[in-house]
C-alpha cells in the first residue's frame, strides 16, 4: 500500500497546560517543517477543531516560546468533543483545511480524543504533557519536572519563615488523583509526612514523630499533601497536629502557581524530543499511539493499552475494559503496575526515613 502523503498537520494542547507545551509546540514545528510539512496551531484545544479556529505556524512563530510556561496555541477541556456531533465537526474542519494528521499534547483526556480521531480516519499522535506525571505509560510528562522544581522553591520558602516561627507548615500539592509531586518534593524538602493516595496515610504515627523530635529540638516541620487526598483533609489535618502536638501549624496551597513559569532544562529536553518523535511517527503512517518515555528512552505506545493500564494502576477497570488485549499485553500492563507501585513503595519508605 501507497503511504500517505502529509501536507499538512495540526497540532493542539488540551487539558491543564504544562511548563514545557509551547517546547513540545515549537518541536513539531520545527520538525514537521524540516520534513517538508506545513503546520497548523489548533487554538484552544479540541474546541479550536470544533470552531475552526486555526493559525498556521512558521518555524518564526515559535521561535522564542521554547522559554516560556503555559501554552502559545491555547488550552481548554472540551465537553462537546466528547459527543459524536462535535467529533464530526472536528473531522470537517480536518478536511476542509486539508489537516492529514494531528498531535495532541495532554494528558489521558487529551489522549481519549485523540484515540477517537483516530478510529474516524484522522491520524493522531498523543504526547503526555500534563504535571501530574499520572501517564502510567510514560515514565515522565512534560511539566512534571518543572512544576516539582516550584514546590521545592515555595517549600523552601516556607521553611524560611516555618523556622523562624518554630511552626508546621502543611503544603498541598496538585497531581489530581496521583501523588507523584507530593512524594517526590516531600522527600526532597526533608518533609516530615506525605500524604497521597496511593499509600495509607498514619496520622498517628505523623503526630508522635513531631513530638519526638520537637523535643530533640527540631524548630519546624514540612507536611506535604497530594490534592487527591480530597475535600478538607489537609485544613483538617493541620488542625489535628496543632491539637495533637501543641506546634502552631498553618496550611498553604499553592494551586496553580505550580503549573506556571519557564520550563526546567529537563522538561524542555523531553518536549523537544517526544516533539521530534512524534512527528516521525506520524509521518511514517502511524497513528494512535502516545510517545512515553521508558527507562529513558523515547518509544511509544498504543493509546487504548495507555488509557487501560492507567486505569488498571488506579484499580478502575470497568468489566470488559481488558476484553480486547493479549494475553502478553495485560502481562505487561501488569509489570508496568507493579513497578509504579513498587517505586511509591520505596519512595515512601525513603521519606519515613529521612523525614
Ligand atoms: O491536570 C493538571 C491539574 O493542574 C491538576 O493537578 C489539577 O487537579 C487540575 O489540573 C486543576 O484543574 P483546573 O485548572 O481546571 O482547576
Amino acid at each position: 500500500m501507497e503511504q500517505k502523503k502529509f501536507r499538512r498537520i495540526g497540532i493542539l494542547t488540551s487539558g491543564g497546560d504544562a511548563p514545557g507545551m509551547n517546547a513540545a509546540v515549537k518541536s513539531v514545528t520545527c520538525s514537521a517543517i524540516a520534513r517538508g510539512v506545513e503546520v497548523v496551531g489548533i487554538i484552544g484545544g479540541y474546541a479550536g477543531l470544533i470552531n475552526e479556529n486555526l493559525k498556521p505556524l512558521t518555524v518564526a512563530d515559535v521561535s522564542g516560546i521554547i522559554a516560556l510556561g503555559g501554552t502559545a496555541i491555547y488550552s481548554a477541556r472540551c465537553d462537546e468533543f466528547r459527543y459524536e456531533e462535535g467529533m464530526q465537526k472536528a473531522i470537517q474542519t480536518c478536511k476542509k483545511h486539508n489537516i492529514d494528521g494531528i498531535i495532541a499534547i495532554g494528558g489521558d483526556g487529551t489522549f481519549r480524543g485523540a484515540t477517537d480521531l483516530s478510529i474516524r480516519g484522522i491520524p493522531c499522535i498523543g504526547i503526555p504533557g500534563t504535571i501530574d506525571n499520572d501517564v502510567t505509560a510514560s515514565d515522565y510528562t512534560i511539566g512534571f519536572d518543572t512544576a516539582m522544581n516550584t514546590v521545592l522553591r515555595l517549600g523552601d520558602q516556607l521553611r524560611d519563615t516555618f523556622e523562624s516561627h518554630s511552626r508546621c507548615v502543611v503544603i498541598e500539592v496538585m497531581g489530581r488523583d496521583a501523588g507523584y509531586i507530593a512524594i517526590e518534593t516531600g522527600i526532597a524538602l526533608g518533609a516530615v509526612g506525605v500524604a497521597l493516595i496511593e499509600k495509607p496515610f498514619d496520622k498517628e504515627a505523623l503526630f508522635n514523630k513531631i513530638i519526638k523530635l520537637r523535643a530533640e529540638g527540631q524548630q519546624s516541620f514540612i507536611v506535604v499533601v497530594a490534592e487527591g487526598m480530597g475535600g478538607t483533609f489537609s485544613e483538617t489535618l493541620t488542625k489535628e497536629i496543632e491539637e495533637r502536638t501543641g506546634v502552631e501549624s498553618r496550611f498553604v496551597r499553592p494551586a496553580h502557581i505550580v503549573r506556571g513559569g519557564s520550563p526546567t532544562l529537563r522538561d524542555r529536553s523531553l518536549a523537544c524530543t517526544m516533539g521530534d518523535k512524534a512527528v516521525d511517527l506520524l509521518l511514517q503512517g502511524k497513528s494512535d499511539l502516545v510517545i512515553c518515555s521508558r527507562n529513558n528512552q523515547i518509544t511509544y505506545a498504543d493509546i487504548k493499552w495507555a488509557l487501560i493500564v492507567d486505569r488498571m494502576f488506579k484499580n478502575k477497570l470497568k468489566p470488559g475494559d481488558l476484553d480486547n488485549f493479549s494475553e502478553k499485553e495485560i502481562e505487561d500492563m501488569k509489570a508496568l503496575c507493579a513497578e509504579r507501585r513498587a517505586y511509591f513503595d520505596d519512595m515512601y519508605d525513603i521519606m519515613l526515613t529521612i523525614g
